[in-house]
C-alpha cells in the first residue's frame, strides 16, 4: 500500500519525502485554505517537490466549471491530478476529462455505489471517507473493503485511496482492506514511526554499551 501525505503545508511535505515513504499528496479546499497562500501558487509548489500525484480539487460545482478549473490546475505540474465531489455535474466532468487524459480523483466517497460510478465514469481514484463514516458510528473502513472487493472482481483500474483517516489505526486497517493507498495526515505519520518499547530499547542498548565502555 502506497502512503500519500493529506496536507497542502509545505514544510510538512518536504519532511515526509525527505523520509522517503511518502508516494503522493492529497489536499482540498479546507486544507489549502488554511495556508492562506494563493491556491495556484501553493499547488505549483507542492507538485515541485513531491515525487508523485498531487490532488488539488476544484471549486466550481457544474461541470463545464470544473472543466475548465481542471485544465488550468493540470498545467500547474505533470503530477497534477484534479479532485472532483461526488456529485451529478461532477461524474459528467470526470467523463469529460478521462477521455481527454486528465486524471481525477473523486472525493466525498460515502457509498460503494458512488465509487463503482466514478470508476465507470473513468476516474483515476475514489476516495471514501472513513474517518467521517467512524464519527456516524459506522465503521468506515467496511466502504474501503467493499469496494476495493468490487474494483477486483470486476478489474477497474481506479485505485482506491483511503480517505479521512483518524489514527494510525487506520492505517493498519486500510492496509488489511486492500486499499491502494492511504492518505494520512502528518500527526498519523509521526504516530506510525514512534512506539514507547522502540525508545525503552534503545535507552536500554545505549546504556549497556556506555556502562561497558566505562569498565
Ligand atoms: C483527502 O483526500 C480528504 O480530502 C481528506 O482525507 C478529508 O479528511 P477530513 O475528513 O479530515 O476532512
Amino acid at each position: 500500500m502506497r502512503l500519500f501525505l493529506d496536507t497542502a503545508n509545505i514544510e510538512q511535505i518536504k519532511e515526509a519525502v525527505e523520509l522517503g515513504v511518502i508516494s503522493g499528496v492529497t489536499t482540498n479546499p479546507t486544507l489549502v485554505a488554511k495556508e492562506g497562500k494563493d491556491f495556484f501558487t501553493l499547488i505549483k509548489e507542492i507538485s515541485s517537490i513531491v515525487p508523485g500525484p498531487v490532488s488539488a480539487e476544484v471549486i466550481g460545482l457544474t461541470a463545464p466549471e470544473m472543466i475548465a478549473e481542471a485544465k488550468k490546475l493540470v498545467q500547474l505540474g505533470n503530477n497534477i491530478v484534479v479532485k472532483i465531489p461526488m456529485i451529478k455535474e461532477g461524474l459528467k466532468a470526470v467523463s469529460a476529462l478521462s477521455k481527454e487524459g486528465i486524471k481525477t480523483n473523486v472525493t466525498l466517497i460515502f457509498s460503494a455505489n458512488q465509487a463503482l460510478l466514478a470508476a465507470r465514469a473513468g476516474a483515476a481514484y475514489v476516495s471514501p471517507f472513513v474517518g467521517r463514516h467512524d464519527e456516524l458510528g459506522v465503521h468506515g473502513m467496511d466502504l474501503v473493503a467493499d469496494i476495493v472487493q468490487i474494483f477486483d472482481i470486476h478489474g477497474f483500474t481506479t485505485e482506491v485511496i483511503a480517505a479521512a483517516m483518524r489514527n494510525p489505526l487506520h492505517t493498519v486497517e486500510a492496509a488489511k482492506a486492500g486499499a491502494h493507498i492511504a492518505t494520512i495526515n502528518h500527526a498519523i505519520l509521526m504516530q506510525m514511526i514512534s512506539h514507547p518499547m522502540t525508545q525503552i530499547g534503545l535507552e536500554k542498548f545505549l546504556a549497556d554499551w556506555e556502562s561497558v565502555q566505562k569498565r
